[in-house]
């Protein structure tokens, strides 16, 4: 349940009954406990312009408000701030039933597209950020209800493969070998930068690709299978909910591209400039008048990236779509600002309600330059997590672990993985983030080992007490400041991961998942669980339950795997 929207609902129909107006009460979680639980922020913006005072608005609202069942006290404050208590009553019975997470009923479309590597080469660093920020929010949107739709929109049909094709003629490639693929792309890349003849050569099979060649087409299907297949092991390794069924690549859309430009055309959107087919939008003008175009067609007839999305836009309608969620980083702003522009103009988005592109920061080393090898190239992911596995172990080995070797093993993928998925998530995704080991590995802090920790440490206390957690049943009773301020906190799991579903940003569900950690072992250091009388060891052993509960699904739906014990 979002118990903030449920606040908000009430006192918004009382402000309506005062003032006859729909507005916002503008509820934030208090920052000081002096100041309740939750506030209403809103009543002065309201009362300025209704021209009352804000503190007789703030009675009257108060007046009929409608609360008895969640709410203990509505307080005037200040210049007209109202300050809301809960009932201990009401977060306790939500927590002894336990469903947090009240699903939707009018269940909305949303199609997300990220990961979306340019194959041919291997995935690296870069494609980090987008598969698992993608990732962490298709999991919440299907953990809230939506209808989830993920496109793997990977790029496999563009230059890179009019190149790899071409230098067939000059080089045999016969391997099956990804290192391989890695070396023949290299040096088909040279060839294209270095001799304009062969770069020629490279977009006119590009052509022939596109207009269906059977030849090229099974030459192409070769070099695309190799790198799918690495795509898969990365997204196992990582613990990624993509699989073949997402894929949705560039060259699905390929019989669509001339619907497009025949429908912009219609619209009376396109114009040729310099024989390209272009839009041009009159929003879309730089800062000295010049106006920018999306171009959609080259003067060689071949389309373009943005062709491709504006088909793309055209196929998600057609899947039901209310809402698109792009994940890319921010070097495509001004692409999908004007391919969302242009869709709208052309009319392929009449039912989506929403397009987002949720764009990301880069990965910095720690010197605050890109994150690159020594030698300058980009870093492989395959060699990323190796790395962030081995130093797991050594880390576990270094502690002096009882567990065995092939244990070890696994708790080491999981702390690796997991550590380097959760740094990324727990970090504001529009900043460019320092990467760092060291940091990500700590027990301490806001960590993915802090986080499973914490989890594991619960579950110590059930086999100290020899109880089945999912066992535990009867009723909460939060008496302790500690104690209540932990059920405060659990209850506000819904409205957190509401808000990530809303902005896209992950980093809200870790800040939120770190500080309940942090009142729980507030809760855990000041009251006594096992030594306590009957009554409260069964209500704190339930808060520990649900805490458990929480912290489980929490980082499940950020992709990062929970442990028994540590
Ligand atoms: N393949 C693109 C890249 O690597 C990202 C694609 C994002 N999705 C889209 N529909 N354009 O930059």
């Amino acid at each position: 349940m979002n118990v903030k929207s449920l606040i908000a609902e009430r006192i918004e129909l009382a402000i309506y009954s005062v003032t006859g107006q729909h507005s916002s009460a503008d509820i934030q979680l208090s920052t000081k406990s002096e100041h309740g639980d939750y506030q209403a922020n809103g009543i002065m913006r309201i009362a300025k312009a209704l021209k009352i005072k804000p503190r007789e608005l703030a009675e009257q609202v108060i007046a009929q408000t409608e609360y008895g069942d969640i709410v203990e006290s509505l307080v005037v404050a200040g210049p007209g701030f109202i300050n809301i208590e809960l009932k201990n009553s009401f977060f306790s019975e939500l927590l002894e039933k336990g469903n947090l997470i009240k699903k939707r009923e009018k269940t909305k479309t949303v199609v997300i597209d990220y990961s979306s590597p340019n194959l041919a080469k291997e995935m690296h660093v870069g494609h980090l950020r987008s598969t698992i920020i993608g990732d962490a929010i298709a999991r919440i949107l299907d953990c809230l209800g939506y209808n989830v739709i993920r496109q793997n929109h990977v790029g496999d049909w563009g230059t890179q493969f009019g190149m790899l094709i071409e230098n067939m003629e000059h080089e045999n490639f016969s391997s099956e070998n990804l290192a391989d693929l890695e070396t023949f792309y290299r040096s088909s890349k040279k060839k294209f930068d270095e001799d304009p003849e062969f770069a020629q050569q490279a977009r006119a099979r590009v052509v022939s690709l596109q207009s269906g060649d059977q030849l090229t087409r099974n030459q192409w299907l070769r070099f695309i299978n190799i790198s799918l297949s690495h795509c898969r092991e990365i997204y196992e390794r990582l613990g990624v909910s993509l699989s073949d069924e997402d894929l949705a690549p560039e060259s699905s859309y390929n019989a669509l591209l001339p619907t497009v430009i025949e429908a912009l055309n219609k619209r009376g959107l396109l114009e040729e400039s310099e024989g390209a087919q272009c839009v041009f939008l009159e929003e879309f003008t730089s800062s000295e008048g010049d106006r920018q175009p999306l171009i959609v067609r080259k003067s060689d007839g071949g389309y373009l990236y943005a062709t491709t999305d504006l088909a793309a836009i055209l196929h998600r309608e057609n899947l039901g779509a209310d809402r698109i969620i792009y994940i890319t980083d921010a070097r495509q702003k001004l692409h999908f600002k004007q391919v969302f522009a242009v869709a709208k103009q052309a009319g392929f988005a009449k039912k989506i309600e929403q397009m987002n592109h949720f764009s990301t920061g880069a990965m910095l080393a720690s010197n605050g330059r890109p994150f690159k090898t020594r030698e300058g190239g980009t870093i492989r992911l395959s060699d990323l997590l190796n790395e962030a596995e081995q130093r797991a172990l050594n880390l576990l080995k270094s502690k002096g672990s009882e567990l065995t070797e092939t244990e070890q093993n696994d708790l080491a993928k999981a702390i690796g993985i997991g550590a380097v998925k959760y740094a990324d998530l727990s970090k504001n995704r529009n900043s460019d983030y320092i990467f760092d080991w060291d940091n990500m590995l700590a027990l301490n802090g806001n960590t993915a080992p802090y986080m499973q920790y914490a989890y594991a440490r619960i579950q110590s206390i059930f086999r100290q007490a020899e109880v089945q957690p999912d066992s535990l049943s009867g009723k909460i009773n939060p008496v302790a400041q500690s104690e209540r301020a932990l059920c405060k906190e659990l209850i506000r799991f819904q409205e957190v991961l509401d808000q990530v579903a809303a902005e896209g940003f992950p980093h809200y569900l870790c800040v939120y998942l770190y500080n309940l950690s942090s009142l729980f072992s507030k809760f855990y250091e000041e009251l006594t669980i096992l030594d306590a009388d009957k009554e409260k060891q069964a209500s704190r052993l339930l808060i520990c339950e649900r805490t458990g509960s929480v912290l489980k699904l929490g980082l499940s739906l950020l992709g990062i795997t929970v442990l028994e014990r540590m």
